[in-house]
């Protein structure tokens, strides 16, 4: 099971003060020479935290695969064939939210986004970009990324994360996965997973990734990067 760190929020602390420091770019180093298999990053619409400079300088420094999260616009189309992540992820944004708060809901596109994931599946596939959708753990949101012709989704684990009725939520979790890789999808995971509730992630052997920023970076404050990113990675691997 591979581990992509999401740097974002190393850059939410840089822009407290609209410096240089801290730069996502080192975090980016130290989660590379620490076991990560991937960095992501999220540049939004409102350029919150992750910055047009920020892709640029991943793309150009780091040697793992970069997976760019972006909404499904055609400035984000641009700048994906512009930098050319190795993956992009397609998520929801919506400008008040503080997180991501759901996945992309694919059964109720309008139906100019919809003409717009098209396109961006089709143009990054073109330029050897992959492409997955960010989405809820539902049976029927897979059945649609499947019909719009893509081979990985990352599963929303943010209520699973939150909710009290845990069993519940990781048995929709383990339903989807299943669901998917019978219709040869691969599945990645993520939000919300700390040290505790990853383990039962973790545990899904079908899931090739999981993609981990918020907690990581928060905990780093205490422990140091390198020392979080280790930990999460023997967790994960003990896990399964
Ligand atoms: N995966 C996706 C698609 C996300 O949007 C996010 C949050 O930016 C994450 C994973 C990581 O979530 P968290 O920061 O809660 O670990």
């Amino acid at each position: 099971m591979r581990l992509g760190i999401n740097i974002d929020h190393v850059a939410t602390i840089r822009n407290a003060r609209g410096g240089i420091h801290p730069d996502p770019l080192k975090a980016a180093k130290i989660a590379e020479k620490s076991g990560a298999d991937g960095i992501t990053a999220h540049l939004r619409e409102d350029r919150r935290h992750i910055s047009d400079q920020d892709i640029k300088a991943l793309k150009e420094n780091i040697s793992i695969p970069l997976n760019l999260e972006m909404a499904a616009t055609e400035e984000m189309l641009e700048i994906a064939l512009d930098s050319k992540p190795e993956r992009v992820c397609l998520v929801p944004e919506k400008r008040l939210e503080v997180t991501t708060e759901g996945g992309l809901d694919l059964l109720n596109l309008t139906n100019k986004k919809e003409s717009v994931v098209f396109d961006i599946i089709k143009q990054c596939k073109k330029s050897n970009i992959d492409v997955s959708l960010f989405i809820d753990p539902e049976i029927k949101q897979i059945e649609v990324a499947n019909s719009l012709g893509v081979n990985i989704i990352e599963l929303h684990t943010g209520e699973y994360c939150n909710s009290q009725y845990k069993i519940k939520e990781l048995k929709r979790i383990k339903d989807a996965v299943i669901f998917a890789v019978d219709n040869n999808i691969e599945v990645h995971a993520g939000h919300g997973l700390n040290f505790e509730n990853v383990k039962e992630i973790a545990r899904i052997k079908y899931i090739k990734e999981l993609n981990i920023g918020h907690f990581l970076i928060g905990e780093s404050i205490f422990m140091g990067l390198e020392s979080v990113i280790r930990k999460m990675r023997y967790i994960i691997d003990t896990s399964q």
